[in-house]
Protein backbone atom coordinates (compact mmCIF):
# COMPACT_ATOMS: atom_id res chain seq x y z
CA UNK A 1 0.00 0.00 0.00
CA UNK A 2 1.36 3.19 -1.09
CA UNK A 3 -0.63 6.67 -0.83
CA UNK A 4 1.96 8.89 0.32
CA UNK A 5 1.83 8.25 4.12
CA UNK A 6 4.73 5.55 5.88
CA UNK A 7 2.87 2.64 7.47
CA UNK A 8 4.36 4.69 11.17
CA UNK A 9 2.02 7.40 10.22
CA UNK A 10 -0.89 5.29 9.14
CA UNK A 11 -0.49 3.00 11.77
CA UNK A 12 -0.63 6.20 14.54
CA UNK A 13 -3.55 8.05 12.47
CA UNK A 14 -5.13 4.64 13.06
CA UNK A 15 -4.27 4.20 16.48
CA UNK A 16 -6.25 7.99 17.56
CA UNK A 17 -9.21 7.24 15.33
CA UNK A 18 -9.91 3.70 16.81
CA UNK A 19 -9.78 6.14 20.21
CA UNK A 20 -12.11 8.49 18.48
CA UNK A 21 -14.18 5.67 17.30
CA UNK A 22 -14.38 4.03 20.96
CA UNK A 23 -15.10 7.39 22.37
CA UNK A 24 -18.50 8.41 19.53
CA UNK A 25 -19.48 4.42 20.65
CA UNK A 26 -19.39 5.61 24.33
CA UNK A 27 -21.64 9.09 23.81
CA UNK A 28 -24.05 6.88 21.18
CA UNK A 29 -24.85 4.32 24.09
CA UNK A 30 -25.14 6.91 26.33
CA UNK A 31 -27.85 9.34 24.02
CA UNK A 32 -29.30 6.36 23.40
CA UNK A 33 -29.92 5.30 27.24
CA UNK A 34 -31.16 8.79 28.13
CA UNK A 35 -33.38 8.71 24.92
CA UNK A 36 -34.73 5.73 26.89
CA UNK A 37 -34.58 6.68 30.13
CA UNK A 38 -35.82 10.48 30.19
CA UNK A 39 -38.68 12.05 32.07
CA UNK A 40 -39.83 15.27 33.41
CA UNK A 41 -41.81 18.15 31.71
CA UNK A 42 -39.16 18.28 29.30
CA UNK A 43 -39.31 14.22 28.22
CA UNK A 44 -40.94 14.80 24.74
CA UNK A 45 -38.40 17.18 23.41
CA UNK A 46 -35.49 15.57 25.04
CA UNK A 47 -37.01 12.32 24.01
CA UNK A 48 -37.16 13.29 20.35
CA UNK A 49 -33.58 15.40 20.57
CA UNK A 50 -31.22 11.97 22.02
CA UNK A 51 -33.27 10.49 19.07
CA UNK A 52 -31.88 12.69 16.54
CA UNK A 53 -28.31 12.91 18.02
CA UNK A 54 -27.68 9.09 18.21
CA UNK A 55 -28.96 9.15 14.38
CA UNK A 56 -26.33 11.45 13.53
CA UNK A 57 -23.86 9.28 15.77
CA UNK A 58 -24.26 6.23 14.40
CA UNK A 59 -23.49 7.56 10.74
CA UNK A 60 -19.96 9.00 12.41
CA UNK A 61 -19.51 5.53 13.64
CA UNK A 62 -19.56 4.33 10.05
CA UNK A 63 -17.53 7.18 8.23
CA UNK A 64 -14.69 7.02 11.48
CA UNK A 65 -14.77 3.32 10.90
CA UNK A 66 -14.62 3.57 7.07
CA UNK A 67 -11.73 5.59 7.07
CA UNK A 68 -9.86 3.57 9.21
CA UNK A 69 -10.34 1.18 6.29
CA UNK A 70 -9.52 3.25 4.16
CA UNK A 71 -6.08 4.11 6.04
CA UNK A 72 -5.61 0.04 5.27
CA UNK A 73 -6.65 -1.62 8.61
CA UNK A 74 -9.34 -3.99 9.37
CA UNK A 75 -11.82 -2.02 12.32
CA UNK A 76 -11.97 -3.98 15.36
CA UNK A 77 -15.68 -3.37 17.03
CA UNK A 78 -16.47 -5.02 20.56
CA UNK A 79 -17.76 -3.84 23.43
CA UNK A 80 -14.30 -5.24 25.79
CA UNK A 81 -12.25 -3.14 23.03
CA UNK A 82 -14.42 0.42 23.06
CA UNK A 83 -14.07 -0.18 26.79
CA UNK A 84 -10.40 -0.68 26.69
CA UNK A 85 -10.36 2.32 24.20
CA UNK A 86 -12.82 5.42 25.66
CA UNK A 87 -11.65 7.99 27.76
CA UNK A 88 -15.79 8.93 28.39
CA UNK A 89 -16.84 7.38 31.72
CA UNK A 90 -19.94 5.27 32.25
CA UNK A 91 -22.33 6.36 35.10
CA UNK A 92 -25.06 4.12 37.17
CA UNK A 93 -28.65 5.83 37.24
CA UNK A 94 -28.88 8.72 36.23
CA UNK A 95 -32.21 10.59 37.71
CA UNK A 96 -32.54 14.09 35.92
CA UNK A 97 -32.52 14.92 32.83
CA UNK A 98 -30.20 18.19 34.09
CA UNK A 99 -28.13 15.66 34.66
CA UNK A 100 -28.55 13.30 31.94
CA UNK A 101 -27.65 16.36 29.35
CA UNK A 102 -24.60 17.61 31.30
CA UNK A 103 -23.33 14.11 31.15
CA UNK A 104 -23.55 14.56 27.40
CA UNK A 105 -21.66 17.87 27.26
CA UNK A 106 -18.94 16.09 29.26
CA UNK A 107 -18.60 13.25 26.88
CA UNK A 108 -19.21 15.84 23.74
CA UNK A 109 -17.01 17.65 25.23
CA UNK A 110 -14.46 14.87 25.56
CA UNK A 111 -14.80 14.02 21.88
CA UNK A 112 -14.23 17.36 20.81
CA UNK A 113 -10.59 17.97 22.57
CA UNK A 114 -9.44 14.48 21.33
CA UNK A 115 -10.66 15.47 18.02
CA UNK A 116 -9.06 18.90 17.75
CA UNK A 117 -5.88 16.81 18.81
CA UNK A 118 -6.05 14.20 16.04
CA UNK A 119 -6.82 16.36 13.49
CA UNK A 120 -3.48 18.43 14.29
CA UNK A 121 -1.41 14.91 14.18
CA UNK A 122 -3.32 14.06 10.98
CA UNK A 123 -2.58 17.54 9.36
CA UNK A 124 1.25 17.39 10.40
CA UNK A 125 1.19 14.20 7.95
CA UNK A 126 -0.64 15.94 5.35
CA UNK A 127 -3.78 13.11 5.88
CA UNK A 128 -6.23 16.01 4.34
CA UNK A 129 -9.21 13.06 3.91
CA UNK A 130 -9.09 12.19 8.06
CA UNK A 131 -8.15 16.23 8.38
CA UNK A 132 -11.15 16.78 6.31
CA UNK A 133 -13.61 14.07 8.13
CA UNK A 134 -12.15 15.59 11.78
CA UNK A 135 -13.48 18.91 10.62
CA UNK A 136 -17.15 18.05 10.01
CA UNK A 137 -17.01 16.28 12.94
CA UNK A 138 -16.05 18.41 14.95
CA UNK A 139 -18.21 20.75 13.50
CA UNK A 140 -21.71 18.35 14.49
CA UNK A 141 -20.22 17.59 18.03
CA UNK A 142 -19.87 21.43 19.03
CA UNK A 143 -23.79 22.05 16.97
CA UNK A 144 -24.58 19.40 19.16
CA UNK A 145 -23.20 20.42 22.45
CA UNK A 146 -25.16 23.79 21.75
CA UNK A 147 -28.45 22.51 21.32
CA UNK A 148 -28.07 20.65 24.96
CA UNK A 149 -26.71 24.21 26.57
CA UNK A 150 -29.96 25.27 25.56
CA UNK A 151 -31.84 23.37 27.68
CA UNK A 152 -29.85 23.83 30.72
FE1 LIG B 1 -36.94 5.32 20.33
Amino acid sequence: MDIGLTNTVREEIRGALSKFLADIYAIYLKTQKFHWNVKGDQFFSLHLMFEKQYGELAEEIDEVAERIQALGFAVEASFSIFKDLTTISEEGNVGSAKEMIELLVQGHEVIVRNGRYLATMAEKHADAATVDMLGRRIGGHEKILWMLRSHL
